[in-house]
């Protein structure tokens, strides 16, 4: 069975820091909110959608360039993946540089353990752990993992969850987790045509709707507030100045929502910004990474040039 160091993510969900979003103007909710265990369901039935192309492309990357990935990364590793969720990608990358030992972090633990014992199942020699937390706060790794030879995992784009400054210190935070012998192997989503990104963030199918318009529910729960969901829809563009993917909630119709000790009216059309999700050139990105303490830089890129994965290294 995998270690847990359940850190239980209500207890670390700041109730001022949501209630802060929900009070300004125009409201906002952090993304990490997304991910109670029917987010984390949402999300990986939004990787098999036909628009949502980063994870098939970043797959595809994976498996194209798997042996330049694991001559750069090399074998032996302690892989700690930061936002694992399902954990697919870390088997892949486990069964490609075979590492001494595996560690998932992530906000969602309930759905993170049920991942990471999966993994165990199939991947029987490795040593896996689930940690459940708030990276954002500080990744609080077991003492007993070793700290030479860590590889950081961070798929997905992730990181353009963050605005540039956040970004950065996260990155700043993940070379702190590394020696000198470390590396980090990171994915980012690279510029591209907005209909193609539009698409992406916004399913015929209505799953992204569905997966947005669930952090209303989750927030229910963590605040005890009063969101009627049918009530909010969901909006995704792409903002050009900023170069992001911009989600929100939009309100059909004036609404009063309280939660214990306070509360705000919004009027039909208001809205409530959910998520961001940054578009970066590769050399922009790199030029980051170098200003996080990453001097060196190996990246692949797929012949659409949507999509690069990079093995960063001090
Ligand atoms: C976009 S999904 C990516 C999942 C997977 N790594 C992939 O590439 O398909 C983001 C993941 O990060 C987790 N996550 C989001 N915010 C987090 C936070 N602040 N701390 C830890 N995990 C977080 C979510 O629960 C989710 O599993």
């Amino acid at each position: 069975m995998p270690l847990t160091c359940n850190i239980d993510p209500i207890a670390h969900a700041d109730h001022t820091d949501i209630t802060q979003g929900l009070s300004q103007n125009p409201a906002s909710i952090s993304p990490k909110y997304f991910y109670d265990q029917q987010g984390s369901r949402l999300f990986e039935a939004i990787t098999q959608l036909p628009e949502y192309y980063p994870t098939r492309t970043e797959n595809a990357l994976m498996q194209q360039h798997a042996s330049d990935i694991a001559r750069s990364v090399g074998t032996g590793r302690t892989l700690i993946e930061l936002g694992a969720g399902s954990c697919q990608k870390a088997r892949t990358l486990c069964q490609l540089v075979q590492p001494a030992c595996f560690v998932g972090v992530d906000i969602s633990a309930d759905y993170l353990q049920d991942a990471v014992a999966a993994l165990s199942d199939d991947l029987p020699w490795l040593d896996a752990r689930a940690v459940g937390g708030d990276m954002t706060q500080g990744v609080q790794l077991p003492a007993d993992i070793p700290r030479t030879g860590r590889l950081v995992f961070y798929p997905g784009s992730s990181i353009g969850n963050f605005d540039p400054p956040h970004a950065l210190a996260l990155l700043a935070h993940m070379r702190e987790l590394i020696d000198d012998d470390g590396g980090l192997l990171i994915g980012i989503d690279l510029p591209k045509d907005v209909t193609v990104l539009e698409a992406a963030y916004d399913d015929a199918a209505g799953v992204t709707a569905e997966f947005n318009r669930n952090v209303l529910r989750h927030v229910n729960r963590l605040i005890g507030s009063d969101f009627d969901v049918d009530q909010w829809q969901h909006r995704a563009f792409f903002n050009a100045d900023a170069s992001r993917i911009e989600m929100h909630l939009e309100a059909l119709a004036n609404a009063q929502v309280r939660w214990p000790g306070g509360g705000r009216a919004f009027e039909q059309g208001e809205r409530i910004h959910t998520e961001n999700s940054y578009k970066y050139p590769l050399p922009v990105f790199t030029d980051m990474l170098a200003r996080a303490g990453f001097a060196q830089a190996e990246a692949w890129t797929d012949e659409r040039g949507w999509f690069a994965v990079v093995h960063a290294r001090p």
